[in-house]
């Protein structure tokens, strides 16, 4: 086989993870169509998309699982995170509240998938200027001393939507 065959084969899981409203379905649709949903529903159970991202040249192809911040809406915990290589743990910069509970989501990540999932702490809604609950400093102090990568993002206006998902898989590749 050629060494293009062969990366055809990467498929890396990834999971969205984060309190309900986030925008983590969002984010996986401004992503994978260039979509967005100013009145979208809470995620019941549980959805993927496969998206092929090019790293340094090479086409790789993303599974991202995307499930409901909401316990009574969420599928099967352990299958959600088994195989897990990657994911983005996200919060809204304009509810306090919901940078607060990073610290659960963390714990659920570590207990049910492997320690060297490659994680970016996201926050999103930045487009939400007038609102902002939650410093830039903040995020990043806490991805610093939890290991994790960071990043601000506005699934509206788009920006560093890509820039969150490559980080991932660019790490992970
Ligand atoms: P659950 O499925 O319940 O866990 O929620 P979720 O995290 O998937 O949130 P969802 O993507 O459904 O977004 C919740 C609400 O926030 C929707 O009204 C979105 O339109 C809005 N929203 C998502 N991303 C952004 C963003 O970047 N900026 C702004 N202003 N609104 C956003
Ligand atoms: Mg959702």
């Amino acid at each position: 086989y050629t060494e293009e065959d062969r990366t055809e084969d990467y498929l890396f899981k990834i999971v969205l993870i984060g309190d309900s409203a986030v925008g983590k379905s969002n984010l996986l649709s401004r992503f994978a169509r260039d979509e967005f949903y100013p009145n979208s529903k809470s995620t019941i159970g549980v959805e993927f998309q496969t998206q092929k991202i090019k790293i340094s040249g090479k086409e790789i192809k993303a599974q991202i699982w995307d499930t409901a911040g909401q316990e009574r809406f969420r599928a099967v915990t352990s299958a959600y995170y088994r195989g897990a290589v990657g994911a983005l743990m996200v919060y809204d910069i304009s509810r306090h509240e919901t940078f607060e509970n990073i610290g659960r989501w963390l714990n659920e990540l570590r207990t049910h998938s492997d320690m060297n999932v490659v994680t970016i702490l996201v926050g999103n809604k930045s487009d939400l200027k007038d609102a902002r609950e939650v410093t830039t400093g903040e995020g990043k102090e806490l991805a610093e001393a939890e290991g994790l990568f960071f990043i601000e993002t506005s699934a509206l206006d788009s920006s560093n939507v890509s820039a969150a998902f490559q980080t991932v898989v660019g790490e992970i590749y």
